[in-house]
């Protein structure tokens, strides 16, 4: 799939198809994410892979904005480490490149930042020095997607030279 098509087309999904996504897309999914770039390559991410639907039963007991999750065929749980100032830059950019990366191979996905963070940790094991960024859910989508996305015009937020002076096109 073309980036830009990739880009237009993506939605970010609460409805999934219950079968399960075959584990060489997984496995491309987690390479997009090796080949994210991070503040001095550190690379400092960390990924649990939830599939068991027992478990992904308890991720969204235990979430306050991902009930949804319930539905996926598997979640990610991203962690990073703030040991390095700009980690959610790279989580930012380490979560785009799995989600373009499951898009272009029809898996949709969201994430969501709402949990008991205790629990999380409880449940996975997670250790104090990892912060825990997002957990992000993939899978088929339920119905074919089509949708406009609600963005803002580019005169908004684009501007030439000084804020408040829009870049004309
Ligand atoms: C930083 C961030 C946090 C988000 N947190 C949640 C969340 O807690 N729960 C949820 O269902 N969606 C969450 N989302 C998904 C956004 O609601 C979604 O990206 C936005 O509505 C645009 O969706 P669209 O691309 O389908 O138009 C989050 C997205 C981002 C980028």
């Amino acid at each position: 799939m073309d980036v830009f098509e990739a880009l237009k087309t993506r939605l970010e999904l609460r409805e999934y198809d219950p079968r399960p996504v075959p584990s060489d897309v997984v496995r491309e999914i987690f390479e997009a994410a090796r080949l994210s770039p991070s503040g001095l390559n550190s690379q400092h991410w960390r990924f649990i892979y939830v599939d068991s639907r027992d478990d992904l039963k308890t991720l969204a007991e235990i979430s306050l904005s991902g009930k949804w999750v319930s539905g996926c065929s598997f979640a990610v749980v991203v962690l990073t480490s703030p040991k390095y100032p700009w980690h959610l830059l790279d989580a930012g950019r380490v979560i785009t490149h799995m989600q373009l990366a499951a898009w272009n191979r029809g898996v949709g996905s969201r994430i969501y930042t709402g949990y008991d963070e205790k629990a999380m940790r409880q449940k996975f094991t997670i250790p104090s020095e990892y912060h825990i960024a997002c957990v992000v859910g993939f899978g088929y989508p339920k119905r074919r997607v089509v949708g406009r996305k609600s963005r803002q015009p580019l005169e908004t937020f684009v501007y030439k030279g000084r804020v408040g002076q829009p870049l004309e096109f």
